[in-house]
């Protein structure tokens, strides 16, 4: 089957309705374009779990801080059709923002879906606030818009992941969320569509933050179950060029903070290189 791209509402809404019909099953990958190896493992990924799967290209700007790089965030549309169509999505959805949100303008009158306080209060929620409620809102969007059985989503949005699954279990989506692993570089960078805004320079101070989280990862190998020292070890293989912003051990099941690893834990950063806003994270598993 070939590439669909669909631009409004009502009109994927009859394709869907169209398939749902036929007994056909939809996986819904959600993204916000500049796909790169990382969104086409999710796509390979959906295509391989349900009959029919589709891919939502939306830049959604109520995700997006004062002072973020909304404007500047990469749209590239037709080089996405490639990416989509050689990982198998059949229908690319790409609303308009005034198809998404006719109401713009009157920010403030729009429902909104909103995770609890004590879980955005943390890593990328603290610095970005108001990013996970712009997430929830559209992801909620979607999953109303496109009703897919299933819809994946990376690893390296750790708490974006974490707080979707809870959306689905506490508002009773019908979805099962599949959670789908971290993709890299052969360096060990982690893929994300802002890399394309690093000089070379400032990927070769990027490359420390893998770094740092594999020296982590390789010290609580060795049996260091402290998470200060785990910290500490992290800290000194940043690079100088690095601004972290946070790094942070936190449970793979709660998300609350961890002090001895006794759960699996995630190790989580983010940091600023070139004031290039980037995160990994790893799993150390017990
Ligand atoms: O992970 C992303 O690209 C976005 O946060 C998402 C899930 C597509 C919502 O806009």
């Amino acid at each position: 089957m070939s590439l669909v791209v669909v631009n409004e509402i009502k009109k994927i809404r009859e394709i869907i309705r169209e398939y749902k019909k036929q007994g056909k099953s939809i996986a819904l990958v959600p993204t916000m374009g500049c796909l790169h190896n990382g969104h086409k493992s999710l796509m390979e990924k959906a295509h391989s779990i349900a009959d029919i799967t589709v891919a939502s290209v939306f830049v959604n700007p109520i995700q997006f801080c004062p002072g973020e790089d909304y404007d500047k965030y990469p749209r590239t549309l037709e080089a996405d059709k490639i990416v989509a169509q050689e990982a198998g999505v059949d229908i690319i959805f790409a609303p308009s923002v005034n198809e998404m949100y006719p109401n713009l303008q009157k920010f403030s009158d729009l429902t909104m879906v909103a995770p609890p306080y004590e879980l955005t209060d943390i890593m990328c929620g603290k610095s970005r606030v108001g990013h996970f409620d712009g997430v929830e809102t559209v992801v909620t969007k979607l999953f109303n818009i496109v009703q897919p059985d299933f819809a994946c989503f990376g690893m390296k949005d750790i708490q974006q992941l974490f707080l979707i699954k809870k959306m689905v279990r506490d508002l009773n989506f019908p979805i099962e969320i599949i959670p789908c692993p971290l993709v890299r570089e052969e360096s060990g960078l982690a893929l994300s569509s802002r890399n394309k805004y690093l000089s070379d320079e400032q990927k070769k101070s990027a490359l420390s933050l893998s770094k740092a989280l594999f020296s982590i990862r390789d010290l609580y190998k060795a049996g260091v179950k402290e998470t200060k020292k785990l910290f500490d070890t992290g800290l000194t293989n940043l690079d100088k060029n690095v601004e972290l912003e946070y790094l942070e051990f936190v449970g793979y099941n709660t998300f609350k903070p961890v002090e001895n690893i006794t759960e699996t834990t995630i190790c989580a950063l983010a940091a600023r290189v070139g004031g290039v806003r980037l995160i990994d994270n790893i799993v150390l598993e017990v």
